[in-house]
C-alpha cells in the first residue's frame, strides 16, 4: 500500500520532536510532504529552527521545513517556556542547525500542496496551534475539500486544562483558528489531553530510549528528562504525558486507540473559559458529531512501537 502523503504542523517543543522522529522512522507508512513551523511553545524563529534540529538529528534533510504564521490570527501570542525551557528543546545541548529553511511561507506551502495533489490524499497533522491551518482554509477554502483528513492534538474533556483551569495549550493559543477548524467539516481525529495524559514517560521507558545506544535514543532521554520534569511536579504522576507523538502513532497503529464520534465546539467568547473543548461525550446536545474525540490508548502498545520506531533511526 502507498505511503500516507502528511503535512506535520507544529511549534517544536520536546514532545513535538518525538512525533517528528517518529513520522521520520516510518517512510514506509507515512510520506512527510513537508514540515510547517507555528508560534507556540516557543516563537517562530526558535520552531524553524528546532524542526530542522528535529530533520538533521534523524539525517531527513530532504524533508522541507518552513516557517509558518508568527502569531495567532487575532490574539497576542502566549508561549510554554515555563514547560519547554527557552529554546524550546532544553535538555540536551544541540548546535544550530545547517539544513535550509524554506523561502516560501509555510501557510502557501499547505495551499500549493493541497492543490498540487489528488484531492482527499494529504492528511493534515497539526500537534502546535492551528494557526497555519485556519489560515490557509481562510487564504484557499477551495482547499477544505481536498484535505483526506485532519490528525490532531489538542483540547480535552475530562482531562480539563493544562493552560488555563478550562483550556489545553494548543486550543487556547488560538481559539478562532481552532474554531475554523472545527467547523470545517474535514474529517477529524482528536487526541486530547484525556488520552495524551494515560502515555506518560515512565523510568522503564525513558530507559528503554537510552537502552537504543543512539543519538536519536540519547537526544528523546535528555528531552524526557528535561520535559517531564514540569509535569511530574503538576501532577504528581510518575512520568510526563507524551502528548504530540500520539497523532503519528495514530496513523501507524489505529487500534491502539480508542474514543467517540461526537460534537466538539471551541469557547472564544468567555475569558474564563477561552479555548475550552466542550466535547459532548455524553451525547446530551443535539450538535452534529464532527470529530472522532479519544479517550484511551494501550500505553505499552504505544511505547513498543515509539521505541521500535526510533531505533530505526541510528
Ligand atoms: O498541551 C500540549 C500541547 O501543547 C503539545 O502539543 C505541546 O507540544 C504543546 O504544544
Ligand atoms: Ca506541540
Amino acid at each position: 500500500m502507498a505511503a500516507r502523503k502528511i503535512i506535520i504542523d507544529t511549534d517544536p517543543g520536546q514532545d513535538d520532536a518525538v512525533a517528528i522522529l517518529l513520522a521520520l522512522a516510518s517512510p514506509e507508512e507515512l510520506d512527510v510532504l513537508g514540515i510547517v513551523a507555528v508560534a507556540g511553545n516557543v516563537p517562530l524563529a526558535l520552531t524553524q529552527k528546532n524542526a530542522r534540529i528535529v530533520c538533521e538529528l534523524a539525517r531527513k534533510t530532504h524533508v522541507p521545513v518552513f516557517a509558518g504564521c508568527d502569531r495567532p490570527m487575532t490574539r497576542k501570542l502566549v508561549t510554554a517556556e515555563h514547560v519547554h525551557g527557552k529554546t524550546g528543546l532544553d535538555g540536551p545541548q544541540l548546535a544550530d542547525p545547517t539544513m535550509p529553511l524554506q523561502d516560501r511561507h509555510g501557510v502557501d506551502f499547505i495551499i500549493e500542496t493541497l492543490r498540487r495533489e489528488p484531492s482527499g490524499s494529504v492528511t493534515l497533522v497539526p500537534v502546535g496551534p492551528l494557526t497555519n491551518i485556519a489560515t490557509a482554509f481562510q487564504k484557499a477554502p477551495d482547499i477544505v475539500g481536498r484535505v483526506a483528513e485532519i490528525v490532531l492534538m489538542g483540547g480535552a474533556y475530562f482531562e480539563v486544562g493544562n493552560i488555563t483551569p478550562a483550556a489545553e495549550f494548543n486550543i487556547y493559543v488560538d481559539p478562532e483558528a481552532a474554531e475554523i477548524v472545527f467547523k470545517s467539516g474535514i474529517k477529524l481525529t482528536v487526541m486530547p489531553l484525556d488520552v495524551t495524559h494515560k502515555a506518560l514517560t515512565t523510568r522503564p521507558r525513558v530507559d528503554a530510549f537510552r537502552s537504543m545506544g543512539t543519538e536519536v535514543g540519547r537526544m528523546v532521554g535528555e528531552w524526557t528528562d528535561f520535559f517531564e520534569r514540569f509535569d511530574k511536579e503538576k501532577y504528581g504522576s510518575e512520568g510526563a504525558p507524551l502528548h504530540d507523538p500520539c497523532t503519528i502513532a495514530y496513523l501507524l497503529e489505529p487500534e491502539i486507540f480508542s474514543g467517540r464520534h461526537i460534537n466538539v465546539e471551541i469557547e472564544t467568547v468567555s475569558d474564563l473559559t477561552l479555548g475550552m473543548t466542550v466535547a459532548d461525550w455524553w451525547r446530551v446536545s443535539l450538535r452534529p458529531a464532527n470529530a472522532t474525540f479519544i479517550g484511551h490508548l494501550d500505553a505499552d502498545r504505544f511505547y513498543a512501537l515509539l521505541t521500535e520506531r526510533l531505533a530505526r533511526l541510528g
